[in-house]
């Protein structure tokens, strides 16, 4: 964060670190910086998930974090529009291997799911372009008939990793997503500095959000 002002309002910058090579902090900041950009982006959603949290906090249930299903499933459209790497579960074959379909793995050699482009499968995600956080619902008007979670894997969403072999930290990075913009959004308004600028780059196979991307937190009065 920089530049506080007195007010309360602040400027945050996106911060990108390739250094940083320890994945569960790396890739949570980077899927929060995601989540960010995508509020600023798609502000239309912000209304509706402030009166969720309003609603859900105002209401007495033991773990109010659970019962932001608009809020996950607007995480879990981020994440799959802005997936970390266009690769994952990146391996490399030590034997011979021969997948039960016949597909053969010499020694040696590199495999991986192709993420980004499966994640933007029209065959797998009705207009994939599209950002519809309301696509994991079953009822479009009831978020809490969310059929899909943002920590749930499958082979059309491996953001965690592989269905067999997932993320073991994803739940609490989905908390700490969730603590992060109920904060934001309840006390501050939200913009991007440069709205046009470029949001990422590619180092190797990862998307990594641009550090020159400037987020303006303006305190609200409520
Ligand atoms: C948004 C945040 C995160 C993302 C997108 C993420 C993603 C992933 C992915 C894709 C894998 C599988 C890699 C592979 O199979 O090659 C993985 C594994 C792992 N993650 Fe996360 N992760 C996140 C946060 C965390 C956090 C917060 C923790 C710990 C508190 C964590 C701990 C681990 C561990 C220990 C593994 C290795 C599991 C194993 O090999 O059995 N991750 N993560």
């Amino acid at each position: 964060m920089s530049n506080y002002p007195t007010d309360g309002s602040a400027v945050i910058r996106i911060y990108a670190s390739n250094a940083d090579a320890r994945i569960f902090i790396s890739d949570t900041y980077k899927a929060t910086s995601w989540a960010l950009i995508d509020l600023c982006t798609y502000k239309e959603f912000i209304e509706p998930l402030r009166a969720e949290i309003r609603s859900t906090f105002q209401s007495n249930h033991q773990n109010p974090y659970d019962r932001l299903y608009l809020m996950d499933s607007f995480l879990r459209e981020s994440s799959r529009m802005n997936p970390l790497d266009g690769l994952t579960v990146q391996r490399k074959a030590l034997k011979p291997f021969t997948f039960s379909d016949g597909s053969h793995i010499p020694a040696g050699n590199l495999v991986s799911i192709p993420q980004r482009v499966v994640m933007n499968d029209p065959a797998r995600y009705t207009s994939p372009q599209k950002f519809d956080p309301l696509r994991y619902m079953k009822s479009r008007t009831d978020p809490s008939a969310a059929t899909t979670k943002y920590a749930d894997v499958n082979w059309d969403y491996t953001f965690w990793g592989s269905p067999r072999k997932s993320c073991p930290g994803r739940w609490y990075a989905s908390y700490a997503l969730k603590y992060v913009l109920v904060h934001l959004l309840t006390n501050y308004d939200l913009e991007l500095v440069r709205p046009d600028t470029p949001k990422y780059f590619i180092w190797t196979t990862a998307i990594v959000p641009r550090s020159d991307v400037f987020i303006s937190l303006k305190k609200r009065t409520v």
